[in-house]
Parts: C-alpha cells; sequence; structure tokens
C-alpha cells in the first residue's frame, strides 16, 4: 500500500551537507521522527530524506540503484577531483570502474603489502628516535603522512623520490593544511603538474615501472579498445591519493586511541602478535591477526571516516510505502545507523568482540557499511585494512604508546569523521 505523503519531519528548511551542523541535526532527526525523515530543501528542490534502518538502506544501495546517483555534497568534491571514480556516475563511471578494478588485485595488492611493511619500519626508526630524545609523537599527523606515503609509493614507486625534495614530498601538503577551504583547493589543483610531468617522462622514454600509475596508463578498455586520456588519469590519480590517505588514517587514529583506553584488547592485540613467525607480518600471515581485523572493524563501526553518504533518485522511486519525485537526494550516515540500538547491543561501548566469527554472524548486513555498500562500494577496502594490519602489528611489536591526555577527543565531522585536535602519544621502545 502506498502512502501519499512524505515520510514525517520538520517544517523548517535546511540544506544538509558533510559538516557539523548537519550532523547534530541528522542526529536529533532521526531520534525525534524515526528512520525515515523528509527535511524541506531551502532552493526549491524536492524535500531531503534521511534513512536510517536497514530495509531502506538495501533498496537505496541494492534493490533500487538503478535509479539512484551520487547525491548532492559530491558537486563539491567534484571541483577537487574532475570526474574520478568516486564523484562519476552513468556509463562514464562503469568504464572507469572496469579499467580501475584490477588494480586492487591480489597480486598487486601483495606489491603494495611490500611498500607498506618498508614505510611501517620506517615509520618505527622515526618514532624510536623522537622518543630518545623526548618528544611526544602527533599520531595524527604522522599516520597522515604515513598513509600518504604508501598510496604515493603505491602510485609512483621510482619516481615518487624524484618527485621530492630534500625528502618532502610535495603531495604533503594534503596531510599539512587540514582545513578544507579554497586554498586547499588551489593547492590541491597545483599538484597536478607533478602527475603530468611524471606521465610525460614515462611516455618520452617509453618507461612503465610496475606500479599503480602505469596501470592507469598503459589499461585498455575490454570493450572499447581505448586508454584513458591524460585528464582521466589524472582524476583517478588525485581521486585514489585522496580516497585512500585520508580515510585510513582517520581510522588509524581512533584505533591508537581506542587502544591506549583499553588495556584488555591492547593485551589480546599484542598475544596475537606474539604468535606471528616474522613482524612485519607476511602477506599470507595476514590472515592469522583476526583479532587486529576486529579491532578495526569496531573501530570502523564507531567511526566510521565517510559518516554522511548521499544518493539523488533519477527516476521516482517508492521507499518505505513514500513516492519519492526524481531529484530527490537522499541521505545515509553509516554513524548513526552503526549505531542503532534496535540492532546493536550496547552501541556505544567499544567492543571488538562483536566482530569475532561467532558474534558477526548475527549482525544484519545493511546496518554495517564504513566501505558503503551494492556497485558503489570502496574498492579500496582490502587495500586499507592490510594497510592497518600491518601497522598494528608492526607498531604494537616494537613501541608501547601511550596517550596524553591533555586535552578531551572531540569528534570533527567533516567530509571525513576524524579527531578535532591531533591526538599525542609518547612512544617507549619494547624490548
Ligand atoms: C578505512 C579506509 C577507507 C574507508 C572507510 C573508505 C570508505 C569509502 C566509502 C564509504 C566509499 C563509497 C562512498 C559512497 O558510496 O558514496 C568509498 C569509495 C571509494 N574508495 Fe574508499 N575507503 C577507504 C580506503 C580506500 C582506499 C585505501 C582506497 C584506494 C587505494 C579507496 C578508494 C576508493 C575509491 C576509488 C572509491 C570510489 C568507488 C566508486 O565510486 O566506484 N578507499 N570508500
Amino acid at each position: 500500500m502506498s502512502k501519499s505523503s512524505l515520510p514525517p519531519g520538520p517544517k523548517q528548511a535546511f540544506s544538509l551537507n558533510a559538516d557539523e551542523q548537519s550532523f547534530e541535526l541528522i542526529g536529533n532527526l532521526l531520534s525525534e521522527y524515526g528512520d525515515i525523515v523528509s527535511l524541506p530543501s531551502p532552493d526549491g528542490k524536492p524535500p531531503q530524506i534521511i534513512i536510517n534502518h536497514p530495509d531502506y538502506i538495501k533498496e537505496i544501495f541494492v534493490t533500487e540503484h538503478k535509479s539512484m546517483q551520487k547525491g548532492t555534497g559530491f558537486d563539491r568534491v567534484k571541483i577537487l577531483l574532475g570526474n574520478g571514480l568516486i564523484v562519476s556516475d552513468g556509463e562514464f563511471w562503469q568504464r572507469q570502474k572496469r579499467m580501475i578494478q584490477p588494480m586492487f588485485h591480489k597480486n598487486v595488492l601483495q606489491k603494495v603489502h611490500t611498500t607498506m611493511c618498508e614505510c611501517n619500519i620506517r615509520l618505527v626508526e622515526n618514532w624510536k628516535a623522537k622518543s630518545e630524545q623526548g618528544e611526544s609523537i602527533n599520531v595524527t599527523k604522522d599516520t597522515c603522512y604515513l598513509a600518504l606515503e604508501i598510496i604515493l609509493r603505491a602510485l609512483f614507486s621510482e619516481d615518487y623520490d624524484e618527485m621530492s625534495y630534500k625528502g618532502v614530498n610535495p603531495f604533503f601538503v594534503l596531510a599539512e593544511h587540514t582545513e578544507r577551504d579554497l586554498d586547499l583547493v588551489v593547492k590541491f589543483h597545483s599538484l597536478g603538474k607533478y602527475v603530468k610531468r611524471c606521465m610525460q617522462d614515462r611516455i618520452q622514454h617509453e618507461r612503465y615501472p610496475d606500479d599503480l600509475l602505469s596501470m592507469l596508463m598503459l589499461t585498455e578498455d575490454k570493450i572499447t579498445q581505448e586508454r584513458m586520456t591524460e585528464k582521466e588519469v589524472l582524476d583517478e590519480v588525485m581521486t585514489l591519493i585522496v580516497a585512500a590517505h585520508e580515510t585510513t588514517a582517520a581510522t588509524v587514529n581512533w584505533i591508537w586511541y581506542f587502544l591506549s583506553e583499553n588495556d584488555q584488547v591492547l593485551a589480546s592485540v599484542r598475544d596475537e602478535i606474539n604468535r606471528l613467525d616474522s613482524n612485519p607480518p607476511s602477506f599470507e600471515a595476514l590472515q592469522n591477526l583476526p583479532y587486529i581485523r576486529q579491532v578495526i572493524d569496531e573501530a570502523l563501526r564507531m567511526y566510521p571516516p565517510g559518516w554522511l553518504l548521499s544518493r539523488e533518485a533519477i527516476d521516482r522511486v517508492e521507499l518505505g510505502g513514500y513516492q519519492l519525485d526524481a531529484g530527490t537526494n537522499i541521505f545515509i550516515s553509516p554513524y548513526y545507523v552503526h549505531r542503532h540500538e534496535e540492532f546493536w547491543q550496547s552501541p556505544e561501548q567499544f567492543d571488538p568482540q562483536r566482530f569475532s566469527e561467532s558474534h558477526a554472524k548475527q549482525i544484519n548486513r545493511y546496518t554495517y557499511f564504513p566501505f558503503s555498500m551494492g556497485q558503489r562500494r570502496c574498492p579500496g577496502e582490502i587495500f586499507a585494512l592490510i594497510e592497518m594490519q600491518v601497522h598494528f602489528a608492526y607498531v604494537c611489536k616494537h613501541l608501547d604508546m601511550k596517550y596524553i591526555k591533555d586535552k578531551p577527543i572531540i569528534l570533527e565531522p567533516l567530509i571525513n569523521l576524524r579527531t578535532q585536535q591531533d591526538f599525542y602519544m609518547q612512544a617507549q621502545p619494547r624490548h
């Protein structure tokens, strides 16, 4: 039976975005009106719909995905990323996805895993040196550089050092400049020249090292046999850099916070890594780290970096018995769904045990989606999981990390869900 009216909601208009005001408002609206809410748009567009129930989530991401495209909010991301995979839609997205998918195959990840190990070995040396000097560690910043270095080396391999000046890569500006303002847009666009220079050099010398950039440059679409243009490669490179580093770094930062507050969890992590034959763990040994994986899953439940996802209906669709017009924007917040009391027991409690093999079976798959779901699910999921497993296995083996509690941890819900202040720790080498 179809209802004629819109879902319940307030009368006052508001334009939802990935910002603090929207974060608070969505939480309040869900508490007041339930799992499907309509919110008037100030711009004369159809009302925005917020959903928070697994049945509706399945409809949007799976059943009705053909009637959906990326929603509002991505327009702003487009200014940064051109028409890269994360923002494109339709046939162009399908073609790009076909061409990019092989970059996430096991054999490629295996090579990137080596890079991840090398970067973490250098990081631990650096943190040990800081501890000897009595310096505290800015975990937020350092893990952001780490995640950046990993994706940059995966993309540019031997050209990474070539691009850098005195050990500083020009892309590090993305970790230094944390404001998401116009200044960043200008700086971001100016980084394109390094990618273009690198591509031109490779073409000129017919030099294609075994890395992600070469894959992007050389791959041919199976259907059209065409390669990507220079601009298309550039957009995908910039997309990968942005998509890969801030999300992973934000999660690593949250995990350090949880480990420092939960001695028992840290002890279980150490038990697990003590059983490893080699550390950094070999690619094959990653499957012997199920507990670290549970910790990652639980941190992603509580603080999913992409806390607000949106889709725009391109056709008229029915959702929960309501008719939604084409052009309606639908908002889904993994942050709130992951804490829905009907589906999660003690949702505010950090408990990696809920992702143990026996417990995880009971989780409704449409109530947990830090990497989104359906066709637009994150292709970098395994890349990120490997990166985090290597990091925690190696650092926890070599260092004791103590949280310096100078300021309370405050959430900053912008494009990614981060901590408002940088998170500092004191490292102590383990013997
Ligand atoms: C903890 C780490 C990560 C999280 C939580 C995360 C989360 C997400 C989410 C939620 C989306 C989908 C957005 C939507 O449905 O609108 C997405 C898309 C994407 N992610 Fe990730 N991501 C992570 C790491 C990575 C890494 C390491 C890479 C690449 C190496 C990557 C590359 C991408 C790309 C290219 C897309 C666009 C896919 C498409 O639209 O077809 N991500 N990610």
